[in-house]
């Protein structure tokens, strides 16, 4: 993704030819940068070549899950609809674990009848509900359990959930009492320790620290995991600031982790896979003069990516068309929506822009259109997926008459 002859192209695709061509908002995704991201995830981790589940979660748009399954991946699903999804991009269901602290009855017989890799259950009650439905189909069902681990990610507290507060995983000691009841079930098999700490992590160490609460647990339990799932969260440089996630020290720890634990490690990665393959394309409906700044009034708005206005996230934004005009004003970069957090980042510096120019919302392709909405009878916008020069239309806009 780059500028060529000073307008914003993806792959072999001038971005010219798409707004001419769709309707914006419009979200972009590039088939390389997704291959590229899983090439590089693949080798970061090649000593130990872990299992790797795509989060669905971050984005669940079928033609881009299956991509990443040709790629290679398998899936984390955290719903009956995920889990349904990722089947029908043809994920085999043995790569595919189902995390989520309130997985329904219906949706763990789904599950069941599928025979995925592995429930990674929440809760003691789950636990029983997994192990009743295994005993009425006489199976028995291969299980993980989530450690709380009472770790500090370090990161945003709202994409924070592996401290003692979180309602996520099972402490300690209940960890302990559930694992020896599940030893003795007939109708449960204990195969995997599983922990997720959060979302958007740049730093290795928070994970340092969940590997010793793992270490120490295992070694308290004298128990043989066949699956250690990590979970997900590796961050990405979102404001280009060279703050990145340190891949090698990762696997440096991991390793070490390893030599005393053997085990199968499991990542469940969404954003590290798919964050930064995809970009949204916004036209300017109005610039609204103020004293001390100008609101740059834009077609996208907080229902089509909703990151800046729930967690203050802030995403680059670059114009699609680069000139030389600088303007002296700052700018807002705001949907139409009736709310004041509608917003998507302010400026200083930024070049002159005008009504109809079109921007480009850098880093949108983890968390974007998964979290979109129709809130303000807002359709959801098309995405489309770059491949080389070709343009495929991957889910079409919403109509308004599916929506009223
Ligand atoms: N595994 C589990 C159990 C998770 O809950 C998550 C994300 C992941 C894996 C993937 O994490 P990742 O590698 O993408 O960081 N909407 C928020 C992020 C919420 C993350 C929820 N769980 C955002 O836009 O920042």
């Amino acid at each position: 993704m780059k500028y060529t002859n000073n307008i914003f192209t993806v792959e072999n695709c001038s971005l010219k030819k798409v707004v001419q061509k769709f309707e914006t908002p419009i979200f972009c995704y590039s088939q390389k940068r997704i291959k590229e991201n899983i090439k590089k995830f693949k080798e970061s981790f090649k000593s130990f070549s872990p299992i790797i589940c795509f989060s669905t979660k971050s984005n669940s748009n079928l033609e881009i899950l299956k991509e990443i399954k040709n790629n290679g991946l398998g899936a984390d699903v955290v719903s009956k609809g995920e889990l349904m999804i990722a089947l029908k991009a043809g994920v085999n269901p043995k790569k595919i674990v189902f995390s989520g602290v309130g997985k329904t009855k219906s949706e763990l017989l789904y599950a069941i009848d599928k025979n995925i890799l592995l429930i990674n259950c929440e809760s003691r009650s789950e636990i029983l509900v997994v192990e009743a439905i295994a005993r009425s189909k006489k199976k028995k069902v291969d299980i993980g359990i989530r450690l709380n681990p009472n770790t500090d990610a370090k990161t945003l507290k709202q994409i924070s959930t592996g401290k003692k507060e979180n309602k996520f995983g099972i402490n300690e000691k209940i960890f302990i009492e559930v694992s020896k009841y599940i030893k003795n079930s007939k109708f449960l098999n204990l195969k995997c320790l599983s922990v997720h700490i959060g979302s958007q992590i740049l730093d290795h160490k928070p994970y340092q620290k969940m590997l010793n609460v793992l270490d120490k647990l295992i070694k308290k339990m004298d128990f043989k995991f066949e699956y250690i799932d990590l979970g997900g969260g590796m961050g990405i440089d979102y404001n280009k600031d060279n703050k990145k996630f340190d891949f090698k020290k990762y696997n440096q720890i991991i390793n070490k982790f390893l030599k005393k634990n053997k085990a199968k490690i499991i990542f469940e990665p969404g954003r590290s896979i798919i964050g930064d393959s995809g970009i949204l394309i916004s036209k300017i409906i109005y610039i609204k003069e103020s004293s001390k700044k100008d609101f740059v009034i834009m077609d996208a708005a907080m229902n089509d990516f909703m990151r800046p206005a729930l967690y203050g996230a802030e995403h680059r934004i670059i114009p699609l068309k680069k000139t030389k005009k600088m303007t002296h004003k700052s700018y807002d970069f705001v949907g139409p929506i009736c709310e004041t957090t509608d917003k998507f980042l302010t400026t200083n510096k930024f070049q002159k822009l005008n009504e109809n120019d079109y921007i480009i919302i850098c880093d949108v392709g983890a968390y974007g259109s998964s979290l979109s909405s129709n809130y303000n009878i807002r359709p959801k916008p098309a995405e489309i997926l770059i491949k080389g020069s070709k343009i495929n239309v991957i889910k079409k806009r919403q109509k308004l008459e599916d929506l009223i």
